[in-house]
This record gives C-alpha cells, structure tokens and sequence, in this order.
C-alpha cells in the first residue's frame, strides 16, 4: 500500500464535539458501482445516495457542523444515458418540495450551487423559493452542487468582476482573494475544512477547485450509499489528527 493510500479509516480515538470542521464538502461517489454489485440499474443507486445525504445531512446539523456541500451533478454529467439524469432531476425535485415544506421548521438551510440556468423552469422555481427561505435560516446550511464545475465557476467569478470593472464598481487594484472569493457561488461562506471522497478515488473532479485550497482529503472505499454517520466520525477523526499548517510551519 502506498503512502496516499494510507488507510485511515481505522484511527483510533473519539472526535472532539469543539473541533469540529465548519465546512464539509463531500464528492457522493459509488452510486453506480453499488447498484451493479447488487445487480440493479444505476437509478437505485442514486435513490440510496439520495437517502445517504439526507442522512448525512441531519448528522452534520445534529453535531454542528454549519455546512455541508455536496457534489450532486457536474457540467460534464449531462453525457450520461438520458434516463440516469432525469433519476438524478426527479431526485433533487423531490427532495426540493420536501425542503420547501420543512426547512423552515427543521432550521435546515439549502442552497443550489451551480450553472442553474441549464436546468428546466420548474427546478429553477423551487430553487428560489428554498433559498429565499433560506435567507430566514442560521446555524445550518447544505449546500447541493447541481451543473457544477469548478474551473467553470472561476471563470463565470472573473467574467463578472470583469463586468463589474466596466461598470465602475470597482478597480482591479482592489482585488485580492478575499473580493474574488464573494463572486464564487459560495460567496461569503467560509471554505471547506474537510473535503471527503467515498468510494476509493483520489480525485477532485473538478470540485470546489477554489474553495479547497487548503481543505484537508479524506478519502475511503466505503460507497456513497453505505456511508453512515460513523463513516462521517471516521472522515472527522482523520481531519482532527492532521497538522494544518496553511503553509506555514509550526
Ligand atoms: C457519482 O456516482 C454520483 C452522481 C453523479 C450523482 C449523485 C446524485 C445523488 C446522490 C442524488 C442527488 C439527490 C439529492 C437529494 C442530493 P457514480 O454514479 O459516478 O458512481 P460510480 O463511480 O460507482 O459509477
């Protein structure tokens, strides 16, 4: 086993409830490949994903972790086979009429991250009632990543601070990387802490390529839709016992 391969699923110890990441994002791998260990079409793997972030979701709320961004759809996912992607659609819109009924009450934010203008009207409409709701919501946020590309959201952030030059609202001597962070769609939110990988890759497929700097890996073989919430204290764990030294030395 090679030293990136280094398990760390198995650290011991119990995490610390104080030190928790603000920020967790997670790519929400192995949908596919757990339906065909199972002999099922690609579809019931995404269901029982989509079952996992609610799960996981709750979780992060229940411990405090304040968001939670997860990888739902990329700018490069509309190749897959038609009937994969409605699933995936019809997935978010349930999800979306359930939010809009009970986030308010849940004190569960949710917001859309992404180029949404590709999605259908109806999908568009539910976005905005769910994140006007969600301007009422503090304490929790998740955040789904839909027709997402990292290296595409740079360059729609550059494309508007270009705009916004042009408009005299500002200077390209004022930008620094804090002005530049607040025309990503993560906006003001602070950046991932922990980004976790299931389903053994070690990749970053294109995700949160800004926001990640200096986020911390965390990868396992587990797939997506058998990761628990003791998977998630795993991630955590390994996050805690790391060094972050944000380039610096200590
Ligand atoms: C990657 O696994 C997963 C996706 C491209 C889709 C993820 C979408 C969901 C979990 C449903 C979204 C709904 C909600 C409510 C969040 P893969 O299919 O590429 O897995 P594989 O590598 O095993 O083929």
């Amino acid at each position: 086993m090679s030293f990136w391969r280094k398990k760390e699923h198995h650290t011991a110890g119990q995490v610390d409830f104080d030190r928790l990441p603000r920020h967790i994002a997670i790519i929400m791998d192995g949908n596919g490949r757990w339906a065909k260990q199972r002999g099922l079409p690609r579809s019931a793997g995404h269901k029982v994903g989509a079952e996992t972030f609610r799960t996981i979701a709750n979780y992060c709320k229940k411990i405090g972790v304040e968001y939670l961004t997860v990888y739902a759809f990329s700018t490069e996912n509309w190749k897959r086979p038609a009937d994969e992607v409605n699933t995936i659609m019809t997935l978010l819109k349930k999800y979306l009429l359930e939010a809009i009924d009970t986030m308010e009450r849940d004190q569960k934010g949710l917001e859309f991250l992404g180029d949404l203008s590709a999605v259908t009207p109806e999908l568009q409409e539910l976005i905005a009632q769910t994140h006007e709701i969600s301007k009422r919501i503090h304490g929790f946020q998740a955040n789904i990543c839909l027709n997402y590309g990292g290296r595409n959201e740079i360059v729609s952030a550059a494309k508007a601070f270009a705009q916004d030059c042009r408009d005299g609202k500002c200077t390209p001597e004022a930008l620094d990387e804090k002005a530049f962070s607040s025309y990503m769609y993560t906006g003001e939110m602070p950046d991932p802490d922990l980004i976790i990988r299931p389903g053994g890759e070690m990749r970053l497929s294109n995700f949160l390529l800004w926001q990640c700097a200096y986020a911390e890996f965390y990868s396992c073989d587990t797939l997506w839709p058998d990761f628990k919430e003791k998977d998630l204290d795993q991630a955590i764990l390994a996050y805690q016992n790391r060094d972050r030294r944000f380039g610096g030395i200590k």
